[in-house]
């Protein structure tokens, strides 16, 4: 019997195969719900699914911290999210400590070692997109290893208990949503293409709710990082298994790459909003670290909250807003270990109010007329967790192997999908990638070069306590997203469910286009069509997840747009 999806309810009620519930843990992935949101005094975890949710909260209750449940979180993603939850590709992790310190772990992927700028371009120069998005050529060395690993530093439990439940859940299998059935689907061609050694994903007849998915080959990887570390990674079998689909398929990732791939600890971008509120974000390669508090500081002296949310004067200046940033992103973002980025210029008070003259409070901006600043010298799949913990620790997670499915290539022998990262490049200046975003030279591609990303985990401190955790998958709506979020909840006074669930829009420069999502308001849109805007509709923007504490009080808030859940206790 198969229920329908439902907020707060149960949709999954397969027997399909004998219950079994996983060793260590009362989690039976064969029957579990959908939560979207939970109240609660001790802890909370908010993922894409709610199994991953679940094992992150008994870690949390086996005295697990928020780093140790983020971790069993994220692995458990890679199991029952394959979408985007990943072992093969990369991502950042943002935490405020209990004890004040804010943390920032750039496990983004990176060129290979073999990479250059114009390896997508024929002899004619023209890019070939189809090779920056799809199989192995697209891939990056993955971080995500690394990452877990770089955090595992700041938890208590030790890591062999983190990666059980994941192991389990691959070993046993657990029961697809009607979610996941139909994006299988959906990609089974895929599949088929960029695979010489049939994956477990592909299934003749197509998937089925309810459906049980198995994933020995992946449960053997796991095992090998269980028994190996890092190294059950980098190194030995899966490192060949590795360099072999890589020879397989015409990728360039080489044994050298994978084992002098590290996660880099960064010094956390921290700024304030307002008197009250310290924004805690993720730096470079990250363009949320330069864009976040480029438009919050844009915001700052508007009158934005008598504007009201969704009006269309508030619609105008964030959009507004998003355009100049974006701009900004365009001309002058990329890895900074690799060209020299002015952040400290582009986030600076006086940089943004010399931006905010551009801004016409009448009519739309033009984004031929409205260019990237000038310095002179200075001095669509991914997915997002937060934790938080019962000692305060706060964490926020953003993960990702670019597209849903990423390369779409499985390691053979491995069971894990490699990500397609390296289109986040600017392939060729000038040109959009998956995500629309135009690039250039600061985002070129070169040998082990970090490319830059949207992915903009964070954390909001409010009178130097944790307020909000927040961050979204969704590309380059990641950061439009995020700063829309954390607007609503602080300028109007929403709630978080609210403030996750109703509808967004983007701007990112180029294209000129104002997106807007299905139910944003038909009167607010004629209003901004009449001040000039171009105004298209798209599919959902973001899978937002936000964890507030108030008052002692944790609300953790899982996206409609998604199977997304809330846990806690
Ligand atoms: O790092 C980035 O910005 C992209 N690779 C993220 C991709 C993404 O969010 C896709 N999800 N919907």
């Amino acid at each position: 019997m198969i229920k329908k999806i439902t907020a707060c309810s149960t949709i999954f009620f397969l027997v399909a195969a004998p219950v079994l519930m996983l060793a260590q843990t009362a989690i039976n992935p064969y029957k579990y719900s959908v939560r979207k949101k939970i109240e609660c005094t001790h802890g909370a975890v908010v993922s894409a699914h709610p199994l991953a949710s679940q094992v992150g909260v008994q870690i949390l209750k086996k005295g697990g911290n928020a780093f140790d449940a983020a971790i069993a979180t994220q692995l458990a993603l890679a199991v029952v999210y394959p979408g985007a939850g990943n072992i093969g590709g990369g991502g950042f992790t943002v935490a405020h400590l209990a004890n004040g310190k804010n943390i920032a772990i750039d496990f983004r992927e990176k060129a290979p070692g073999n990479a250059n700028r114009d390896m997508y371009l024929d002899a004619n120069g023209n890019v070939q997109t189809n090779l920056s998005q799809n199989g192995t050529l697209s891939t990056g060395v993955p971080g995500t290893i690394a990452g877990l690993f770089a955090e595992s530093k700041y938890g208590k439990l030790p890591f062999k208990e983190l990666i059980q439940p994941a192991i389990d859940l691959a070993e046993k299998g657990y029961v697809i949503s009607e979610r996941e059935a139909r994006t299988l689907n959906e990609y089974q061609k895929d599949f088929m293409k960029y695979n010489s050694v049939t994956p477990v994903f592909v299934k003749k007849g197509g998937w089925k709710t309810g459906d049980t998915l198995v994933q020995k080959e992946l449960a053997k990887t796991l095992i090998r990082i269980r028994d190996n570390g890092a190294k059950g990674f980098y190194e030995g079998e899966t490192a060949d298994l590795i360099v072999n689909e890589m020879k397989r398929s015409k990728g360039i990732i080489t044994h050298e790459d994978l084992k002098n791939y590290q996660a880099i600890e960064r010094d956390a971008v921290v700024f304030n909003y307002k008197r009250d509120y310290t924004i805690v974000t993720m730096p470079l390669p990250s363009s949320g670290g330069v864009l976040l508090p480029q438009m919050m500081k844009m915001i700052e002296n508007q009158p934005l909250k008598s504007f009201g949310f969704e009006s269309v004067k508030a619609v105008h200046l964030m959009t507004e807003v998003e355009r100049l940033s974006y701009a900004d992103r365009a001309k002058y973002l990329g890895d900074k270990d690799f060209v020299k980025v002015p952040v400290k210029t582009l986030t600076s008070d006086e940089y943004v109010a010399e931006r905010m003259k551009l801004y016409n409070p009448d009519k739309a901006g033009n984004s031929k007329d409205i260019q990237s600043g000038i310095i002179q010298k200075e001095s669509e799949e991914t997915t997002h967790l937060n934790v938080y913990d019962n000692e305060g620790n706060c964490i926020s997670i953003t993960t990702t192997l670019n597209g849903e499915y990423g390369s779409a290539t499985v390691v053979g022998g491995a069971g894990f999908l490699l990500n397609n990262e390296m289109d986040d490049f600017s392939i060729k200046p000038g040109v959009p990638n998956m995500y629309g975003a135009v690039g250039g030279e600061a985002n070129a591609i070169a040998a082990n070069k970090r490319m830059l990303s949207s992915m903009t985990p964070s954390v909001v401190l409010k009178n130097e306590k944790p307020y909000l955790i927040v961050g979204t998958p969704g590309g380059t709506t990641i950061t439009t997203s995020v700063f829309q979020t954390i607007v609503d909840i602080i300028e109007f006074d929403m709630s978080p469910e609210d403030a996750v669930n109703a509808p967004k829009f983007h701007h990112q420069w180029l294209p000129d286009i104002l997106f807007v999502e299905k139910d944003f308001p038909m009167n607010v849109r004629e209003e901004l069509q009449k001040m000039g805007y171009q105004i298209k509709q798209r599919e959902a923007i973001g899978r937002t997840e936000v964890i507030k504490i108030s008052d002692g009080k944790i609300i953790a808030v899982g996206d409609k747009r998604g199977d997304d859940t809330a846990e806690g206790f």
